[in-house]
């Protein structure tokens, strides 16, 4: 393949991917999105395999079968309420590539044209392995605590802030040593093990709670990693795609911090959660037990009803029965709507996904904002497996780690049904004064099995 033609190629590859992004932001445009993402790689793959400089084509097959092979069984066998866990792993794979190919490019560098060019060079090499180090811990540790392996309470080290900041400045001054010994390796590995140690702390500091805007901040890192890459190995495709994962992670960052009401700095800073007092054991009253007969009854007498899933609903694959009850419902003349909050379940748009797999109608399903005001009107909420993001406490209570998040305020409906298993607490691991509110009642039980009986009693 003649440069220009593989220069032609990743020119088609980069719209594709645009293409995808534009696709991926709604819904009904998902899947088309999803193909035009699919041929874009495959046209990047081909024009870099068969390019002019292509070298080793039998270890590159080689590489990419076995690549290939382990994604395909993982994927295939990755269970939807993993996929976070799964995604912060591929983002650390980024991360480490990106080292590589720093510490590749500096010891195999290319004939630089000028002396502008090559301390350029040097430059590109250094910044990718820091940014390349920082993604890497830190998807690890994301991983870790998204898997539950690591404990989601927030690292607290004294001075944290300060260590931070030190890392940098250290970092800083590793540079310049780097750069008067034009491209020392010892500055360069001691850099990156201090990159690698900044990015395990900047994740281990931030809380459960904040871990949603970790997942996409990664993501965002891993972009820039990529986009590293593509400078030091002059690869525009590379610096192109990279951009678009890096700054479409970096905007999905800043929405998820408006959705949670986090400051945007804070969060990256790996501050939050610090100073506060886990209210857990203050004493919250009784709590009502219903069963699936008496929901059943109360539902056929609402005029209005709005379902607020979480979680648990992911857990336990409740979708289908509750597409089943709406429509059973809806063919009574009760008006079923969905409400969905920003970071219910575990992934960006966990909740929309689910509900579309069970072909749930798009236009009964709304966002927070678009249904909160809605709740005084109307008879029942059933907040299946959903328990952070119904906590009045986030409103209520300033002491409390998810305080200043908005959230469903369900509790302002007639009456409010939560399907959980247990009294237990929810991702963040804050007890619900929801669940002891007097319009509340609790029904107990998995919640796919718990809705299949309010769906025969219907
Ligand atoms: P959570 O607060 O995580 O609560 C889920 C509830 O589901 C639990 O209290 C659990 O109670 C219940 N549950 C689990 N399995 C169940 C089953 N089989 N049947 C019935 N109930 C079951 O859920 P949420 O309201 O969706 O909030 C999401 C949380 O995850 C937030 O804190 C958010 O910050 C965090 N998070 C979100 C994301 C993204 S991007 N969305 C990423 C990482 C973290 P029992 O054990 O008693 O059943």
């Amino acid at each position: 393949m003649s440069a220009g033609l593989v220069q032609a190629a990743y020119i088609i590859a980069a719209l594709f991917f645009i293409l995808s992004l534009a696709g991926l932001s709604k819904q009904e445009s998902a899947r088309s999105g999803n193909y035009y993402g699919i041929a874009g790689m495959t046209i990047a793959l081909i024009a870099t395999i068969f390019g002019p400089e292509s070298e080793g084509l039998v270890w590159i097959i080689i590489a990419m079968v076995i690549g290939g092979g382990i994604g395909i069984h993982y994927a295939k066998k990755v269970e939807m309420t993993e996929m976070p866990e799964l995604v912060a792993i591929l983002h650390s794979f980024v991360g480490m590539a990106a080292v590589l190919v720093g510490y590749n490019s500096l010891l195999d560098a290319p004939e630089a044209a000028t002396h502008a060019e090559h301390v350029i060079h040097l430059v590109e090499v250094y910044l990718g392995v820091f940014i390349g180090a920082v993604t890497f811990t830190g998807s690890v540790v994301a991983f870790g605590k998204l898997s539950g392996m690591i404990s989601s309470s927030p690292l607290s080290l004294p001075h944290k802030h300060k260590l931070n900041l030190a890392a940098i400045v250290v970092s800083l001054l590793l540079m310049k040593w780097y750069l008067s010994t034009d491209g020392g390796v010892f500055p360069l590995i001691l850099m990156t093990l201090i990159a690698f140690a900044f990015g395990y702390h900047l994740v281990a500091s931030i809380g459960g709670a904040d871990m949603p805007v970790v997942v996409s901040m990664l993501n965002s890192y891993s972009g820039w990693a990529a986009a590293a890459a593509g400078f030091m190995l002059a690869n525009d495709l590379l610096i192109v795609t990279g951009a678009l994962v890096g700054s479409s992670g970096a905007i999905l960052s800043y929405i998820m911090c408006k959705a949670m009401n986090r400051s945007f700095i804070s969060v990256i800073a790996g501050g939050f959660g610090q100073e506060v007092v886990i209210s857990e054991d203050v004493e919250q009253g009784e709590h009502r037990e219903t069963s699936a007969e008496e929901v059943a009854e109360m539902l056929k007498n609402s005029k209005s009803v709005i379902i607020t899933p979480g979680y648990g609903m992911a857990v336990a694959q409740a979708q289908y029965p509750v597409h089943e009850i709406t429509e059973k419902l809806r063919a009574q003349g009760i008006e079923v709507r969905f409400g969905i909050h920003p970071v219910a379940g575990r992934l960006p748009g966990h909740m929309n996904v689910l509900l579309a797999e069970a072909k749930v109608p798009y236009d009964i399903v709304l966002e927070m904002d678009e249904i909160n005001d809605d709740f005084t009107e109307t008879d029942t909420v059933l907040v299946i497996g959903a328990n952070d993001t119904v906590n009045p406490a986030a409103l209520e209570d300033p002491n409390s780690p998810i305080a200043g998040m908005p959230v469903l305020e369900v509790w302002d409906a007639q009456n409010v049904i939560v399907f959980k298993r247990s009294m237990n607490t929810g991702y963040a691991g804050v007890q619900n004064p929801l669940f002891f509110k007097e319009n509340t009642q609790m029904l107990f039980g998995d919640a796919k099995e718990s809705v299949d009986a309010i769906s025969k009693a219907l």
